[in-house]
C-alpha cells in the first residue's frame, strides 16, 4: 500500500557514509535518541570493521565513550546497505563530495558521483516512502538532482521528500559541536509534504536541541549557507594571515594586531589566529565549489573574490617554507629537521589538506631529511601524504617527540597540539640533543618564545620579525617619515 510522508514516524534511521561526519553525527544522535535505531552503512569494509572494533577509524575527543555506550543497542555499523536502507524511515546521505579531478569543472567543481549513486541505490532497494536528508556539503540546487534521480527510478506507490541538513561540526570538537550546535538548518520544499518532512527531522533533533536553534528555510538557502559559512571562516584566517605578512615586513606583531581587532565587538576574537595556513577536507573544496558556482553563473567578480581566499592560503604555506630555508642560512640541503604535528589541526588524526604536507614537501625538495612526529596520525598516512612508499627517502616517522628532535637542526611546529606547549614538553632536553644553532619555527604561534630564546633557541614565528627593535629598520627610507 502506498505511504505518504505524513504517516512516517521516525523509528529507524540509516546513514550512508561512516566517515568524519556520518560516524560522530550518528553516535551523538543514537546517544540522545534511545527510541530511534541508527544504522551507519558504508561500502568501505575496513572502515566499518574499525567502527565495530576497539580502535575507531577516527579520533575525536569523547567519541569512543559514546560509541561504546550505544553500539549494539541502538547504534549499528554495517556494510550491508540494502536491508538498512529498506527498513529506515529517514536516510542521511553523508558521503564525501570531493573536488572533481577530471572533466568539466576539474579542480574546482564538487564531484557528486557518490551522492548520485546513493540516490540510485535508495530508489532501487526501497519499497516504501522515506525522507532523504542531504547531509553532505553540496553545490546549491543539488537536492534537485537527488529528487530527479529518485523520481526517475522510484517504485510504484513510493514517494520521497528530500531535505537539506548541512553539518557544521568541526573536527577536533565534533562531539561537543554535535551535542551543542550553534544552529541546525533544515531546508525543504514549501509543500504540505515538505513541511511534514521538515517537522519529522526537526522532531529527531528536538530530542537534544532547543527549538530556537532549529531553523527551517528553503532548500537552496540551506545548501548555500554551508558553503558561505566555510568561505567566511576561511576568509577570516586568510585575512589575518595577509596581515601577518605585513607584520613580518614592518615590525608589527600580528598577535597584538589580532587582539586589537578582536576586541571590536562588531568583529569578535574568534578565527583571528595567524598561522602557517588553514587545512582540512572542507575549506578548500567548499570555496573552490563556490568559485565554480559563481563562474557558472557568470558572476566573475564574486568568483575572483573568493578565489583570493585560497590563493592567500597557498601564499602563506609557501612563505613559511621559504622562511625556514632563509633563516637557516639559505640552505637546508642535508640538514635534519623535525616536524612536530602533521594533522591539519589539533585533536584529530585527519591530514586532509594539512599545511604540514605542503611544508614537508617544500623542505624535502630543498634536500632536508625530515623527522616527523604527530600524536595521532599513523605512519602509513604520513608516508602516503608525502607520496613515499617507505622511510628510506629522507623521512623518518617517530612515536616519541624527543627521538624526533634528536640530532636535528630545527623544530618546525605545524599543528597546535596542546602537548607541544613549553610547560608540557622539556625543550631544554630537546635543545641539548640538537645541533647548534638550534632553530624553532612556530607555525602555530603556540610556544612561549622568550622561554625558548632563553634556552638558546633561535625562534622564528608567523607575523613577527625575529629580534625586532626600532633600530633594525630604516623607517625614513621606507615610508618617507
Ligand atoms: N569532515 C568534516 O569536518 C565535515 C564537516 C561538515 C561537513 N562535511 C561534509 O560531509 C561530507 C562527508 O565528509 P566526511 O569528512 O565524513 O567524508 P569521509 O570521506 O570521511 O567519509 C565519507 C564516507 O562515505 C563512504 N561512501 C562514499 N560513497 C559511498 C556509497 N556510494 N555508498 C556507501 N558509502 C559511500 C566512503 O567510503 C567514506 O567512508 C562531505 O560532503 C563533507 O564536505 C565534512
Amino acid at each position: 500500500m502506498a505511504t505518504n510522508i505524513a504517516e512516517i514516524p521516525v523509528r529507524k534511521i540509516c546513514c550512508i557514509g561512516a566517515g568524519y561526519v556520518g560516524g560522530p553525527t550518528c553516535s551523538v544522535l543514537a546517544l540522545n535518541c534511545p527510541d530511534i535505531q541508527v544504522t551507519v552503512v558504508d561500502r568501505n569494509e575496513l572502515r566499518i570493521n574499525q567502527w565495530n572494533s576497539e580502535k575507531l577509524p577516527i579520533y575525536e575527543p569523547g567519541l569512543e565513550e559514546i560509541v561504546k555506550q550505544c553500539r549494539g543497542k541502538n547504534l549499528f555499523f554495517s556494510t550491508d546497505m540494502a536491508p538498512a536502507l529498506k527498513e529506515a524511515d529517514l536516510i542521511f546521505i553523508s558521503v564525501n563530495t570531493p573536488t572533481k579531478t577530471f572533466g568539466l569543472g576539474k579542480g574546482r567543481a564538487a564531484d557528486l558521483k557518490f551522492v548520485e549513486s546513493c540516490a540510485r541505490l535508495i530508489a532501487e532497494v526501497c519499497d516504501r516512502s522515506k525522507i532523504v536528508v542531504e547531509k553532505s556539503t553540496v553545490p546549491v540546487r543539488s537536492a534537485a538532482s537527488i529528487v530527479n534521480v529518485l523520481k526517475a527510478n522510484t517504485k510504484p506507490g513510493v514517494s520521497y521528500q528530500v531535505l537539506s541538513n548541512p553539518e557544521f561540526l568541526a573536527e577536533g570538537t565534533a562531539v561537543n559541536d554535535l551535542k551543542n550546535p550553534d544552529r541546525v538548518l533544515i531546508g525543504g520544499e514549501e509543500s504540505e509534504e515538505g513541511k511534514k518532512a521538515i517537522s519529522a527531522l526537526s522532531w529527531v533533533y528536538r530530542h537534544w536541541v532547543s527549538a530556537d536553534k532549529i531553523i527551517e528555510m528553503n532548500t537552496w538557502s540551506s545548501e548555500l549557507s554551508k558553503l558561505a559559512a566555510n568561505a567566511f571562516l576561511a576568509q577570516r584566517i586568510s585575512s589575518i594571515n595577509a596581515i601577518s605578512a605585513v607584520c613580518e615586513a614592518t615590525g608589527a606583531d600580528v598577535s597584538e594586531v589580532a587582539k586589537a581587532i578582536g576586541l571590536d565587538s562588531r568583529l569578535g576574537p574568534k578565527f583571528l589566529q595567524a598561522s602557517v595556513g588553514w587545512g582540512g577536507s572542507c575549506f578548500q573544496k567548499d570555496i573552490l565549489n563556490l568559485v565554480y558556482i559563481s563562474e557558472s553563473l557568470n558572476l566573475t567578480s564574486v568568483a575572483a573574490y573568493w578565489q583570493q581566499v585560497i590563493d592567500m592560503n597557498e601564499y602563506q604555506k609557501s612563505r613559511f617554507g621559504e622562511r625556514i630555508v632563509q633563516s637557516m642560512f639559505n640552505t637546508i640541503t642535508d640538514k635534519r629537521i623535525a616536524i612536530l604535528g602533521f594533522a591539519f589541526k589539533k585533536n584529530t588524526g585527519d591530514t586532509r589538506e594539512s599545511p604540514a604536507i605542503h611544508v614537508a614537501k617544500h623542505l624535502l625538495e630543498e634536500g632536508a631529511f625530515l623527522h616527523i612526529y604527530d600524536p595521532k596520525v599513523e605512519k602509513a598516512q604520513i608516508l602516503l601524504d608525502l607520496d613515499q612508499l617507505d622511510e628510506e627517502s629522507g623521512i623518518s616517522i617517530h612515536t616519541d617527540p624527543y627521538e624526533a628532535a634528536k640530532g636535528t637542526h630545527a623544530l618546525v611546529i605545524c599543528t597546535e597540539w596542546d602537548q607541544f606547549i613549553v610547560n608540557t614538553y622539556d625543550y631544554q632536553r630537546m635543545y641539548d640533543s640538537m645541533l647548534k644553532p638550534a632553530f624553532v619555527f612556530d607555525g602555530r604561534k603556540i610556544l612561549n618564545h622568550s622561554a625558548l630564546a632563553k634556552i638558546g633557541f633561535h625562534v622564528e614565528t608567523i607575523g613577527k620579525r625575529h629580534g625586532q627593535s626600532f633600530q633594525d629598520h630604516n623607517w625614513a627610507g621606507t615610508n618617507g617619515i
